[in-house]
């Protein structure tokens, strides 16, 4: 039996739920083949030349089929193949994608024997080789679709939230921030102060989320703790943004760790323009950039 899924880009942290909120856009997309095997090796192979490992246990889906297979003490093992649209080290989930999509597709072949907060427990080993963290603010919404709040990622608690009627406008400048290095610049104490702005804009994004309310997203999409840190390793970050919202953005922020950007507009027209605006900023200073207009997932 073969089975062939679509995986989502995502967009984790949403400004200002750093870990805990993420987002499944339509655009990117991975797609992966994938089938059990007679015997109980795990196969990876890729269809792109971006050089990543192929070696089950050096490889974000590897891992989290073996370790299904080690928990489960399944006796057979599976043979992916990825087609990966969502660039790796972009901010979008590549890795998250590839690990959920590992999990999900298991899952369907094994007869849907697991809860979607086991399969986002797989998922997260993926992460972890990716980054050297369990975060699942990508991986939650990659499994649940459109936007999920992670409240707790040990135990795994995932409140799937609604999904506005907004597209989103993305670009990812080809430099490289490595998720390791955007986490390890971080400061690991905040002012109360701080945590009293960045909580009052998360409860506001959730609830302008949950209400649909796009001004209340829009006026809640800011992060005083991690992007004044973050966006120095982005160029051009504070004019995107400035020319972003002067064009109708709601507001937007750094995708993930970086480098990639986006912004969330009420018309798609309008994000059209960002797309094109945050291209030519990078054209300008001579860096290759990728945008994508989408919607929510
Ligand atoms: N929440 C994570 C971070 C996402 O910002 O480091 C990484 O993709």
């Amino acid at each position: 039996k073969k089975i062939k899924i679509k995986v989502p880009a995502t967009v984790a942290n949403l400004v200002c739920g750093f870990d805990i909120l993420g987002m499944a856009v339509h655009e990117p997309y991975d797609e992966m083949e994938i089938s059990i095997s007679e015997n109980p090796e795990i196969i990876i192979r890729h269809t792109d030349h971006y050089g990543l490992p192929e070696e089950a246990s050096k490889n974000v889906a590897g891992v989290v089929l073996l370790k299904i297979q080690e928990e489960l003490d399944l006796k057979h093992g599976f043979e992916v193949i990825i087609h990966k649209n969502i660039k790796p080290g972009s901010g979008l989930g590549s890795s998250a994608a590839s690990a959920a999509g590992a999990a999900f597709g298991a899952n369907i072949l094994l007869g849907d024997r697991l809860s979607k907060e086991e399969i986002v427990h797989f998922a997260m080993f993926g992460e972890e080789l990716a980054s050297g963290v369990r975060h699942a603010d990508n991986i939650a919404p990659c499994i649940y679709g459109g936007i999920a709040l992670v409240k707790s990622s040990d135990p795994i608690d995932i409140i799937p939230l609604q999904s506005p009627d907004l597209f989103v406008a993305a670009v990812h400048p080809q430099v490289e921030v490595k998720t390791s290095d955007a986490r390890q610049i971080l400061k690991k104490s905040i002012l109360l102060k701080d945590a009293v702005k960045q909580w009052g804009n998360i409860a506001g994004l959730v609830a302008g989320i949950e209400k649909n309310d796009h001004a209340l997203i829009g006026r809640s999409l800011n992060d005083v703790i991690i992007e004044p840190v973050r966006s120095i390793l982005i160029p051009k970050f504070d004019e995107i943004k400035t020319k972003s919202l002067q064009l109708g953005a709601l507001g937007g922020g750094i995708s993930g760790s970086g480098p990639s950007v986006f912004m969330l507009a009420e018309q798609e027209e309008t994000a059209q323009h960002i797309a094109k605006m945050m291209k030519e900023v990078y054209d300008k200073i001579e860096i290759d950039s990728f945008v994508y207009v989408s919607k929510i997932n």
